[in-house]
Formats: C-alpha cells, sequence, structure tokens
C-alpha cells in the first residue's frame, strides 16, 4: 500500500530535496503539491516548485499557489539562506507544467475529501497559513487526514529567534491552529533536521549518481552549505524538509515522543516557540508528537535511492 501524501511547501533548497524524494521514492503517492509564501514571496517559491517538478520528470500531480502573506503578519523571507530566488546555485529550468487553476487550499480539501478517511498525510514543510486556512474552510478535513508530519519547530533549539524556528515564526497563527486541531501532528523540528546534515560524505554519495537530477542537488547543497556557513555557522547544512517526507515513509528513521505541544503567540521574546511540555507523560487526549533521533545514514540512503530511481532526466 502506497502512501498518499500531499506537500505544502516554499521551495526552498530542502523543499526541493523533500519533493524530490517524495517523487522518487515508490513508497509515496503524491497526490498534489501546494505552495505557500516562506522562503521567498509567493511567485518565486511557486515557479520553483515548478523547476524542480521538471528536474524530477514530474507530470500528472496537480501543483497550486496557496497563500501569498501569513494570517496576521507582515511577509519575512530568507534570502541569507536561500538567496533571492528562493533557490540559488543551480540554473532553475523553464517549467513545463501548468498550475492547476484551485486556490491550494482548495485542492488539499479537494483531495482530503476525495480520497478514504485516514488515507491521506498532510506534508507541510513551509509556513503553516494554508493548512490553517483549509481546516477553517472545511473542517471536515480534520478528521479525515491521517496525521499531519510537518517540518517546523524545535523543542531545544531556534533559527528564526533564540526559541523560534522559521516556518513557526513566520506564521505562528497558522501555527496555533495546526497544533490546536484534533488530527495528529508530528512536529519534524529542528532538534531532528539538525542531525540530517549534508556532509562532504552525503555529497560524494550524491555526485556518484551522476544524473542531471543529482548534479542539480548536488548545486543545490552547494549553495546551502555556504549560506548555512555564513547565516549560522554550520559545517555543513541541516537539510530539514526531506526529514519530514522520510517519517511518512519509514517512520523506524525517526524516533518520536508524544509530548504535547502549543505554540507561543504572546511572548515578547519568545513568539513562535514551540512549548513541548515533557514533565510527565502525555496525557491521553494529546495528539502531538515531537520526532528526536535520525537515523542519517538511512536517511541519506532513502535520498540516494529516491534520485537512482528518478534516473535521468532532460531539462
Ligand atoms: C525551515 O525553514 C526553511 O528555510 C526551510 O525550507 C525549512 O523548511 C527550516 O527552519
Ligand atoms: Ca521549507
Amino acid at each position: 500500500m502506497t502512501k498518499k501524501i500531499i506537500l505544502d511547501c516554499d521551495p526552498g533548497h530542502d523543499d526541493a530535496v523533500a519533493l524530490l524524494l517524495a517523487h522518487g521514492n515508490p513508497e509515496i503517492e503524491l497526490l498534489a503539491v501546494t505552495t505557500v509564501v516562506g522562503n521567498q514571496t509567493l511567485p518565486k517559491v511557486t515557479r520553483n516548485a515548478l523547476s524542480v517538478a521538471r528536474v524530477a520528470g514530474i507530470t500528472g500531480v496537480p501543483f497550486a499557489a496557496g497563500a501569498a502573506r501569513p494570517l496576521v503578519r507582515g511577509i519575512e523571507v530568507a534570502p541569507d539562506i536561500h538567496g533571492e530566488s528562493g533557490l540559488d546555485g543551480p540554473v532553475l529550468p523553464e517549467p513545463e507544467i501548468e498550475l492547476d487553476s484551485r486556490h491550494a487550499i482548495d485542492l488539499i480539501i479537494d483531495t482530503i475529501m476525495a480520497h478514504e478517511p485516514g488515507t491521506v498525510t498532510l506534508v507541510p514543510t513551509g509556513g503553516l497559513t494554508n493548512i490553517a486556512m483549509a481546516a477553517r474552510k472545511e473542517p471536515r478535513i480534520v478528521e479525515r487526514v491521517k496525521e499531519v508530519v510537518l517540518m517546523g519547530g524545535g523543542y531545544h533549539v531556534g533559527n528564526w529567534s533564540a526559541v523560534a524556528e522559521f516556518n513557526i515564526k513566520i506564521d505562528p497563527e497558522a501555527a496555533h491552529i495546526v497544533f490546536n486541531e484534533t488530527w495528529p501532528v508530528v512536529m519534524v523540528g529542528l532538534d531532528l533536521t539538525h542531525q540530517a546534515l549534508a556532509t562532504d560524505e552525503v555529497a560524494a554519495q550524491i555526485a556518484a549518481i551522476g544524473t542531471k537530477p543529482a548534479k542539480f542537488v548536488g548545486e543545490l547543497l552547494d549553495f546551502f552549505a555556504l549560506a548555512y556557513k555564513d547565516a549560522q555557522g554550520f559545517d555543513a547544512p541541516p537539510v530539514h524538509d526531506p526529514c519530514a517526507v522520510a517519517y511518512v515513509i519509514d517512520p523506524t528513521i525517526v524516533k518520536t515522543v508524544k509530548v504535547p505541544i502549543d505554540i507561543e503567540l504572546t511572548g515578547t521574546l519568545t513568539l513562535g516557540m514551540t512549548v513541548a511540555d515533557f514533565r510527565a507523560e502525555a496525557p491521553d487526549d494529546c495528539t502531538t508528537w515531537a520526532a528526536t533521533e535520525l537515523d542519517a545514514p538511512r536517511f541519506w540512503n532513502l535520498v540516494t535511492e529516491a534520485l537512482e530511481n528518478i534516473g535521468e532526466v532532460d531539462f
């Protein structure tokens, strides 16, 4: 049985790798891809998503653009990490597929409602604006999705402030909605994704594939490595977003712990913090999990195998 997912993303170097992993892994059925303002403006990340679709050779999957701004706050983008295009580094090919005419939230709702309850997993790898809006527009999706496996947050570490992570910090109100709904939420946060480092060995493993899509990923990671070194002092860049996809493919690669998690909305120093309460065993009605430990070699093998499965693509 394949695992059906909707990827809601803001490509973004690591979002691009997440999309390639989702497309190249045989256990994932990619039902739809939606975009949201985040790493760059909505037009930029949407174009990037369509370019990556061409790199991966994706056809027959609907792509739709969503929210152009967060629910309450102004737009914050991340050129220091992802460049002016949102996907600086490689030459981006002209998109070949057309955008779906629906708004992302309608594509999300239509897709979930068209499938059996408990079969569709939402995988957000950007701010949570689209997901929150979809839950408000059609509350029945909350009962219907299997789970929300999101990249965002962190219980011991922040990257956009001392205690807040980018995807949560840019739209904390949306995150508050998503974490407080009754659907299961798996938070694949920085504690986990900082274990997914694209070291020189990883770069060599990907380069050895020798295809154009693999070379594209190599160029993405080269840019990402320099940006992460300059902006945050990392010796190898953490490739966050595919960790959420990897969890869906094989939950044994990512250890999780059930723990109540809520979003700080009022703190002057802590806005957007994902507050996880580890003091006692989680109560029965807890619906949130935090990812804690990554099997990094198996994770990178999944990424490598996905690129091998994609094979050569002419773009
Ligand atoms: C997250 O922020 C974005 O810049 C990345 O794409 C990732 O989703 C990491 O904090
Ligand atoms: Ca992202």
